[in-house]
Order: C-alpha cells, then sequence, then structure tokens
C-alpha cells in the first residue's frame, strides 16, 4: 500500500518564554486532533503521533492522500490555529508566533508551519524515524546526515547500499522559488561537501536511494524569509526511513555524538552544541541550547506503534554524549558575544543588530591624510608635527 507520512510543527506558544508548551496547550492540541480522528477514522487520517521538543508542537500523520494534501495542509492549519487560541488563553509567551500568514490559502508552505512530507510503498516492517530541532536551523543536520548516507557502516557491508544516495539540496537564501541541486554520493562527495559546510544557506532537503526510492525528507522553511525579520529559529522537522536498503535506525543516529556547533540557541544568534535529547524536553541554558530528538516508530497499514526515544538508552551512551555537549556549550559561552559564539553577518541581517551598525555607520570617519582626527572632538585637531627642517 502507498501511504504518505506528513510531519509537521509549529510554534504557538510557549510556557514562561520560549521554554516548552504548557500541559494544557498540548492537553487542547491532543484533544482536537484526537477528535477529529474520531469523527473521520480512515477518511483523512489513518493514525497521528503528537509530541513536542522545545516550544515546537510536532504531529506526525500517516494517510493515503498523497503529499501536498489541501484537507490534510488546512486540518494542520486548523490545528495551530486552536492551539494559539489556547495559548492566547492562557497568556503564554509568543501566542502564535510561528503562524505568519492571517489566513490559510490552500497550502501550509509559507504560513511559517515547517513540514516534511514523504510518500512511499510500505514496507510489511517499515521503520521510520521522526527528527524534530529546536533552537536551531534546517541546516544544522548538515554534517550528520552527509556522514549517515556516505560514511555509515551499511556502505561496505550491505549490497543493497553499495550504489549510494542522492541528496537534494535547497538554497534557502533564493526567495523567489525553490532553488535545488541534485547530487549524488559517493560521487559528488566533495561537491556535496563545499555545499553542505553552510547551513544557512544550503540545507538537504531529501535523499533518495540511487534507483530513486524515497529516504528521507526535512522541513527548509525559513522563517525570516517570510517574514524579512526575525521572528524565530526555523527548528525544523524530518522524516526517515531506516533499515535494509536504507541505513539503520542506529547508523542514521550515530553522527550525533558529534555535537557540531551550529547557529541556533539564545535569539537565533548564537553558536550552541547541537545536543541529542530526550522527548519533549524544555529548554534551559540560554534558551537553548540547539537540540533535537529522535524517535523511531514501527509503521503497519499507516498504523504507528508507540515511539522509541533513540536518545534515552539503557547504556546511557546519549547521557555521556550530553555530557561532551555541555561542556562544548560552556566553552563557546566563555566567548560570549566574541566572534564565533555569535551567529555569522548574513545570519544577523534579520535581527536588530543592523539598526545598531547603521548608527554607528554615521559616526565613523575618514581620517584626513597624515591628520589624526579623534571624531567627537574635530576642534582639537592635531597639528602635523613641525618638520625639522
Ligand atoms: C530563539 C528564541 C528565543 C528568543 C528570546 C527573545 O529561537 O525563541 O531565544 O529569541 O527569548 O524572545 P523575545 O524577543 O520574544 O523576547
Ligand atoms: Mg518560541
Ligand atoms: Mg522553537
Amino acid at each position: 500500500m502507498k501511504i504518505t507520512l506528513s510531519a509537521v510543527k509549529c510554534d504557538v506558544g510557549g510556557l514562561g518564554g520560549h521554554s516548552k508548551p504548557s500541559e494544557r496547550l498540548l492537553k487542547e492540541v491532543k484533544g482536537y486532533v484526537h477528535d477529529f480522528v474520531k469523527r473521520q477514522y480512515r477518511g483523512l487520517l489513518m493514525d497521528y503521533y503528537i509530541g513536542h521538543t522545545g516550544d515546537d508542537i510536532h504531529i506526525l500523520m500517516s494517510h493515503i492522500k498523497g503529499k501536498n494534501n489541501r484537507d490534510i495542509h488546512q486540518f494542520t492549519w486548523n490545528t495551530y490555529m486552536h492551539g494559539t487560541a489556547v495559548a492566547k488563553d492562557q497568556g503564554l509567551y509568543g501566542a502564535g508566533q510561528d503562524l505568519l500568514k492571517d489566513a490559510f490559502a490552500g497550502n501550509v508552505k509559507g504560513t511559517g508551519i515547517g513540514y516534511a512530507e514523504i510518500e512511499f510503498e510500505e514496507r510489511p516492517n517499515e521503520a521510520i524515524i521522526l527528527l524534530t530541532g529546536d533552537k536551531m536551523g534546517p541546516g544544522g543536520w548538515n554534517l550528520i546526515l552527509y556522514k549517515a548516507y556516505t560514511e555509515s557502516p551499511g556502505l561496505i557491508l550491505q549490497p543493497d547500499m553499495f550504489d549510494g544516495f542522492a541528496f537534494n539540496i535547497m538554497d534557502v537564501a533564493y526567495k523567489k522559488g525553490d532553488r535545488v541541486i541534485k547530487l549524488k554520493a559517493p560521487e559528488r562527495l566533495s561537491d556535496l561537501k563545499a555545499l553542505l559546510r553552510d547551513e544557512h544557506r544550503f540545507v538537504i532537503e531529501s535523499i533518495y536511494t540511487a534507483d530513486g526510492e524515497p529516504v528521507a525528507v526535512l522541513s527548509t522553511e525559513r522563517l525570516h524569509n517570510i517574514a524579512g525579520k526575525y521572528t524565530g529559529k526555523d527548528d525544523p522537522i524530518g522524516i526517515i526511513r531506516t533499515q535494509k536498503r536504507f541505513p539503520a535506525t542506529g547508523e542514521v543516529i550515530e553522527y550525533f555524538k558529534l555535537c557540531p556547533y551550529i547557529t541556533g540557541d539564545m535569539r537565533g544568534s548564537h553558536r550552541t552544541a547541537l545536543t541529542p535529547v530526550k522527548k519533549n524536553s524544555n529548554m534551559s541554558f540560554m534558551d537553548g541550547p540547539s537540540v533535537t530528538s529522535a524517535l523511531s516508530f514501527s509503521v503497519h497499514d499507516g498504523i504507528f506503534t508507540e515511539p522509541n526515544d533513540l536518545f534515552d538508552d539503557a547504556a546511557e551512551f546519549w547521557s555521556h554524549i550530553r555530557k561532551k555537549a555541555a561542556q562544548k556549550n560552556e566553552h563557546m559561552r566563555e566567548q560570549e558575544w566574541f566572534g564565533c559564539a555569535m551567529a555569522s553577518m548574513d545570519e544577523l541581517e534579520y535581527t536588530g543588530i543592523m539598526e545598531k551598525l547603521e548608527k554607528l555607520d554615521k559616526e565613523f570617519i575618514v581620517r584626513e591624510s597624515k591628520k589624526e582626527i579623534w571624531p567627537t572632538e574635530k576642534e582639537t585637531i592635531i597639528q602635523d608635527p613641525p618638520s625639522g627642517d
């Protein structure tokens, strides 16, 4: 059976800041979706799962309506509008912050809701991972996914993976449409690196097998492209199919051990180590750090099992990695506002620092040659010393 998985996420308000939704907000969103599904069971949705990562509420849905289906997108919009009303009623912070449009116009694309959709012929033992990030942009996963699909052990141990994988990469700085490039690994490894190193501009949108089977899909929305200013970080969501001819669940998540420094965190303007966290986590240090949670599910006839929280393991490997991430974050934050601790200028472009820089720009002067001029004391110009001859 061909099914579609739609993963959507939106920040409609946080408790005491940008940390997490309130219990009532989550309960109301779950109740809204539950009532809808009860009324229309197998009419629109086959199944769903709801949770949150930081202040973003995510919904994973299964259905047979295909990608970009108007009814699915309308339902998503309605659900987050309902959540916004609850958030306003409770006085939550940033109520409706990601809903950047006043009305729904057929698709959630461009509304501020992040989404990732994948359609495929369901395997009898379909295995997937739901990746959700907070206080980070979609390119924050570039390095981890690059490594999973170009360096995993399966690429040398599983003949069905020997042909490698194709990456669709989007230039998210381009605003007139979707500017994309398809690069195949292992043939184009250095080209992939040349683009993916720039997490702000080039973002993995989807990954396919060499013969075109969809493997992974990630949201690529950039809120500042929609709003024209900083309105919150993009906080991505992704769906990844695993096992057999795809990298195994463990191979996909392995590279989260790297905890790369990425942009996000406080005001979306700082660099912190991407930290793997347990499901339904809150934010703490510096409104951050940048975090990702990973849940695996089995899917059969469109019905999900309960999630397995991949960063909550008995061996405590991920607790150990979290300590490393915390240390990296402590070190980076010792730099405070200086140098690489803050985002690059092209990211800060959407924040208030531009106003400050414009004002400062007016105070600059270009020194007259050989004359020492202090800008605010032009009257005390130091004369050239006597030449001595
Ligand atoms: C980052 C984030 C927070 C806010 C910060 C200021 O994505 O959401 O770090 O940017 O708390 O929030 P405002 O401007 O709403 O007071
Ligand atoms: Mg928020
Ligand atoms: Mg968020």
